[in-house]
């Protein structure tokens, strides 16, 4: 694996005053040898801000969802091709709160991945135990059915994938998973990625729920955790900052 991959996941935050100095914060501060990769996931209206303050900065963009239909009377979606116009690098897909909140399934979490792959813009399959999962010692079980859907779906294009472990216990609460924990569940799903590719190498695997500039240093000290996909976190600049600095501490 390469350069660590920090990807903000700024969810249904934001106005167009507050992007803007976001982002001249963290393009200020970013430093200019920084070795990480980083990118921003903004609710779709705000896709096109991104594309005219990020052009030619270190900085990518991407949207936190798409739809599983190619184009068409899908009133209030938003498709891959749209993502690809306004030049997304990454789209999240399969986010626990789109789960929970949305009901979406694995098969319809699988096809979204397939949209945004065949418009060339990088899925970022994220996947995750609830709590009780986890208790009932489920957590295996579960993240690995959650990826095997999207593995079946776009087979040969596994290796293009990014994937997001974000256990639903962790995210938003300040409860992080320890590195052990973390580092445990991201060697399974690593074995699930070169089984079903022989350039799983390039396949990043990024931990997700309640990373923070305390947190980040271990978390990605561990072999098998290549980023981080940042929720709160990422929406004050010095603090998202630190966890790209620690990034590329550990690199
Ligand atoms: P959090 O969110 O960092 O606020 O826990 C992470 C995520 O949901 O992607």
């Amino acid at each position: 694996m390469g350069n660590k991959l920090i990807v903000g996941n700024w969810k249904m935050n934001g106005t167009l005053a507050d992007n803007a100095t976001l982002l001249a914060g963290l393009l200020n501060g970013l430093a200019a040898d920084h070795p990480a990769r980083v990118a921003v996931c903004a609710p779709a209206v705000y896709l096109q801000q991104l594309q005219s303050l990020l052009q030619g900065t270190p900085v990518a963009w991407g949207a936190q969802d798409v739809s599983s239909h190619e184009r068409g009377a899908y009133t209030g979606e938003v498709s891959a091709a749209m993502l690809r116009d306004l030049a997304c690098r990454y789209v999240i897909v399969g986010h626990s709160e789109r789960r929970q909140y949305h009901g979406e399934s694995d098969e319809l979490v699988a096809t979204k991945a397939q949209r945004a792959l065949a418009c060339g813009v990088t899925p970022i399959v994220c996947v995750g135990e609830t709590l009780a999962q986890r208790e009932a010692g489920q957590t295996d079980m579960v993240v690995k059915r959650q990826l095997a859907s999207v593995i079946h779906t776009v087979g040969h294009c596994t290796s293009e994938l990014v994937v997001a472990y974000e256990p639903v216990w962790a995210i938003g609460t300040g409860q992080t998973a320890t590195p052990e924990m973390a580092q445990a569940v991201h060697a399974v799903l690593r074995a699930q990625i070169a089984a079903a590719t022989s350039n799983s190498a390039r396949v990043a695997i990024l931990y997700g729920g309640s990373m923070n500039a305390a947190n980040a240093a271990a978390l990605l000290a561990q072999p098998d955790i290549d980023g981080g996909l940042i929720g709160g976190a990422s929406l004050k600049a010095p603090d998202f900052l630190s966890i790209v600095g620690a990034a590329g501490a550990v690199h």
